[in-house]
């Protein structure tokens, strides 16, 4: 076990490399875009696409991770089960923020926006890339409701696998598809030195223009 005063020294010095407004893209989806690029390509980084979703129900958030698959100007877009606990929440409240966690590259973006459903023939074509294990995987799994056992799940696993022969295509679920989150504000968080980090956040303001803020570290 890892005792408190451990746990209370545990800490980091931040680099040198910053975030400064000269440099920066006018649209934050070119700067993301340059930051997920890096993360891909850190040999550290595990699963550079992986991003936190957090939604919020009743004054009460609960967060995920999901990957990331696909990026326009319409927003960040992840697949999902849409019976599951996420879906039901987006069905409530469409506001949700989505945190990529680069620690090794010492930085942090947070979007923030609103989450929609994508059209039935893109999640048609994301599905119809996927693994096929995952394809009978997506049809086995009422994501987030609860299971009898481990057995359970893998005896409707096998029952789907023999529904379809070899090479036959498999459709996708009506209850599974994309997301696709429509930003609203994009902050990134760079490490620095003495905790003197650099702290930009991106707002969306009239005509898909985005108005730059520098804040406290
Ligand atoms: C690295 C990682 C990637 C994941 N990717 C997805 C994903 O893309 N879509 C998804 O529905 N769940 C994904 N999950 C599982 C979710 O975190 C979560 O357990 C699941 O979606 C059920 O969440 P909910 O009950 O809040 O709806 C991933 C988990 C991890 C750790």
């Amino acid at each position: 076990m890892v005792n408190r005063e451990d746990i209370g020294a545990m800490r980091r010095q931040y680099g040198e490399h910053g975030l400064i407004e000269s440099e920066l893209a006018a649209d934050p989806i070119d700067l993301f875009n340059s930051w997920l690029k890096d993360a891909a390509a850190n040999e550290i980084v595990v699963e550079a696409n992986a991003m936190v979703l957090s939604t919020e129900v009743e004054h009460q958030p609960s967060s995920r991770t999901v990957l990331l698959k696909d990026l326009t100007a319409e927003g960040f877009t992840f697949f999902s089960n849409y019976g599951s606990r996420k879906a039901k929440q987006i069905a409530e409240n469409k506001n949700v923020s989505l945190l990529f966690p680069w620690y090794p590259m010492e930085r942090q973006v947070i979007v923030i926006g609103s989450a929609s459903k994508t059209s039935a023939q893109e999640s048609d074509s994301y599905f119809a890339s996927r693994p096929r294990g995952s394809q009978i995987g997506a049809w086995a799994s009422a994501q987030s409701d609860e299971l009898s056992s481990r057995d359970e799940l893998e005896k409707r696993y096998a029952e789907f696998e023999g529904k379809w022969g070899e090479g036959e295509q498999i459709p996708r679920p009506d209850f599974w598809g994309g997301y696709v989150v429509y930003p609203t504000s994009i902050e990134f968080w760079q490490g620095r030195y003495s905790r003197l980090h650099d702290r930009i956040r991106y707002v969306r303001v009239a005509n898909n223009n985005w108005e730059i803020k520098r804040l406290n570290p």
